[in-house]
């Protein structure tokens, strides 16, 4: 991937981050399930130093700095500056005092080697130009023994909170032929996609599971279209290609598709994720 490439990923993270601060709260509520996981299979306690890698508006980093208490401490990071002073804003307003803020790619972590418990990805490598070198540099930080836990999509036909809304858009715009290695929402959706990267990097696989749950944050019907819209950059390039009455056609189809999954009017689509963990190998005294 070239550097134009690599730029474009992060300009279209820079135009969504002022949508992902505005949604902040339902992001949190609709991943929780997806946070609690995480928190479990790398097994996070109180007390504990964890690295949270494209932590975007603040996930999962700010819920795990009010689990792990004042004994602990948690380093976000994120590759874009606007995500970065986003979930800096908000942990002040939490008055976290356990949290501390740094602008870098994932590739290159400016933290000595061997320093952090654990460290946490929540749907953030598959967006990396290249995610073994991402995987590598984390595998660096995390000290020997210590686990990193990843989170990422299953396929769209697991996912109807994407499905939906990207179909019913294919009616309207053309849609282009994807490389699908390319970064993107389901790059690593196939089984064990994401264990073969740790394990390039030179990690230990101790668990990849796939896990169901539910998406249902205090969201009405009426309110799902600008939702999906605002979250997603390839939707809002979309929806500035139509004119103004394909917009309401499109919005009108997207509420008709999605209504099945507002039971009483508020969002409830099931989900589904892969989560993977890898140790860090502790070397032998003859390794060294
Ligand atoms: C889908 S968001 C996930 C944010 C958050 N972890 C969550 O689950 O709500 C992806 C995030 O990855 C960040 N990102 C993209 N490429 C990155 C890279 N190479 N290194 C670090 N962060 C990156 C983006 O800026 C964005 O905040």
């Amino acid at each position: 991937m070239n550097r134009e490439e690599r730029e474009d990923i992060l300009r279209a993270w820079r135009e969504s981050a002022p949508y992902w601060e505005k949604h902040r709260d339902v992001i949190r509520a609709m991943f929780a399930p997806v946070t609690r996981a995480m928190i479990e299979d790398a097994g996070v306690i109180a007390g504990q130093d964890i690295l949270d890698v494209a932590g975007g508006a603040g996930e999962p980093a700010l819920t795990i700095a009010e689990e792990i208490g004042p004994s602990g401490s948690v380093t976000f990071t994120d590759a874009v500056q606007e995500m970065v002073e986003s979930a800096t804003r908000e942990a002040e307003r939490r008055r976290l005092t356990n949290i501390s803020f740094r602008h870098c790619p994932a590739e290159s972590l400016p933290f000595d080697s061997d320093r952090f418990d654990r460290a946490v990805c929540r749907f953030g490598i598959m967006f990396f130009p290249d995610p073994v070198a991402g995987a590598r540099e984390m595998l660096r930080v995390i000290k020997p023994g210590g686990r990193m836990t990843f989170a990422v999509w299953r396929g769209p036909q697991f996912n109807p909170f994407f499905r939906i809304v990207a179909d019913i858009m294919s009616r309207y715009v053309e849609p282009v032929e994807e490389d699908p290695d390319a970064p993107g929402a389901f790059r690593f959706a196939e089984p064990g996609a994401v264990a073969n990267v740790l394990k390039q990097a030179g990690a230990n696989v101790e668990k990849d599971r796939v896990s169901d749950f539910f998406i249902e944050p205090p969201v009405m019907l009426e309110e799902f279209w600008s939702l999906r819209v605002e979250l997603s950059d390839t939707l809002r390039e979309k929806a500035a290609k139509l004119s103004a009455d394909q917009l309401l056609r499109v919005e009108r189809d997207v509420r008709a598709s999605a209504r099945e999954f507002f039971p009483d009017g508020r969002m409830r689509f099931p989900a589904q994720v892969a989560i993977t963990t890898a140790s860090k190998p502790v070397l032998s005294g003859d390794d060294t």
